[in-house]
This record gives C-alpha cells, structure tokens and sequence, in this order.
C-alpha cells in the first residue's frame, strides 16, 4: 500500500491527524505533501509547528502526529518540488487522499493547474485513472465551489466531505472525526472499527 496524502490549508488539520495514524497502523508507505496554508492551520488548530523544510518536518509529523519515535515508511515531499517521483505517473502509487482540501486547491485541480506537487500528483492521478479523493471542508458552499465537485466527480475523482454524521451516536469530538476518516477508509477498501456500522 503506498498512498499520496496531502493536507492544504482548510480548516481540519485533526482530520489529516486521524487519517495518518490509520494508514500507519496499516504499515502503509505515506508520501505526504503539506501545502503552506495547511501548516498555518497545522499550528493554529493542532498546536503543531512545522518547518518549510521536509526533512525537518519528518520526526515531528512521526513523534506528534503518529506518536512513534520514527515511521520509516512515511517520506515527506516538498510542495515546490515538482521534480518529486509522485509527479509522474510512472510512480506506483494507489490512492491519493486531499484531507482536508481547501476551496482553492479544489478548484485549481479541477482545472488542471498543476502549478505545486499535490496539484500535479492530482492531476496525475486522473490522467492514470487511480483513485483520488477530495476531502473538501467549507460551508457554505458557493455556486463555483459546487461546479469544481462536479467537474472533479465526472472526471473520476470521489468526494468525501468533512461531514460527520450522527446515527452513530457520538460521544466525542473523536467519534466524529473517525466517522469521516473512516468513510476514506472504506473508500481506500481497508478494513476498520473507527465507527460502528449502521445494522
Ligand atoms: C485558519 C484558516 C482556516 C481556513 N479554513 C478554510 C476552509 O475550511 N476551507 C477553505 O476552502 N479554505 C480555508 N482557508 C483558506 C485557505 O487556506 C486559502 O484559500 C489558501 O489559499 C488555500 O491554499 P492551499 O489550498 O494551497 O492550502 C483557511 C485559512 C486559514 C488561515
């Protein structure tokens, strides 16, 4: 499993958070892309200050954000690097995952601006038919926010909104989080009991 995760700068940093530590309870190979904004918001709502640079960033994001002393299957690219292996189709890749994403990097995939790495890795998971997924939060939603899904959905992308639900009766912010993360889950086909089935 070696999945692309990209966190832009929407407010849900703690779902990025949840989702990281899901997939490396897999053991899954992470190749994370951090947008500039997504940082701001990182330390804004997670209390989490993380450096420009990827190799800086790599034993905070294993300590504070998977709580292990190292993850060696988590690589950390650079936004600007455009050079990076997940800019081409010819990396093996599975999935890619924008949790959250922003308006704005939305709408400049869906139009193909490939101008920074998780634009361009969008854009080539599109063009290789892999699965992309689009975790958009912001409310409410304008009418171009709404024709961008559109576009993105008819181009093969899935669109799993930051949008808990409540028939799983939760208790806690966490309970809420897992609902959505778990929605990626499923939708990555990994098997998980971050919310209980509706029966
Ligand atoms: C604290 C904070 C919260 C934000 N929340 C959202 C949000 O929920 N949704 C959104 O589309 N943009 C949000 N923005 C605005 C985006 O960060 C901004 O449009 C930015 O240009 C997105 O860049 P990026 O997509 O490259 O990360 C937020 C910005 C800040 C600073």
């Amino acid at each position: 499993m070696n999945y692309i995760v990209a966190i832009s700068g929407a407010s849900g940093a703690i779902y990025a958070q949840r989702l990281l530590q899901a997939l490396a309870q897999e053991g899954a190979r992470i190749q994370l892309i951090i947008s500039d904004t997504a940082r701001l918001v990182i330390k804004h709502e997670l209390g989490i200050e993380l450096a420009a640079d990827p190799t800086a960033q790599k034993a905070i994001i294993a300590e504070q954000i998977l709580g292990k002393s190292d993850y060696p299957h988590l690589h950390i690219h650079a936004i600007d690097n455009l050079a990076a292996s997940i800019a081409s189709g010819t990396a093996p890749i599975d999935a890619m995952i924008v949790l959250p994403c922003s308006m704005g990097t939305l709408s400049r995939i869906a139009h193909g601006i490939s101008g920074n790495l998780i634009e361009r890795s969008a854009d080539v998971a599109l063009k290789e038919k892999r699965p992309l997924i689009l975790a958009p939060r912001e409310t409410p939603l304008n009418t171009i926010h709404l024709r961008n899904m559109l576009e993105l959905s008819q181009a093969g992308a899935q669109i799993i909104p930051c949008m808990p639900a409540f028939y799983h009766c939760p208790k806690q912010i966490n309970d809420l989080i897992d609902f959505v993360v778990g929605k990626i889950l499923d939708a990555l086909k990994i098997d998980h009991q971050l919310f209980k089935r509706w029966e």
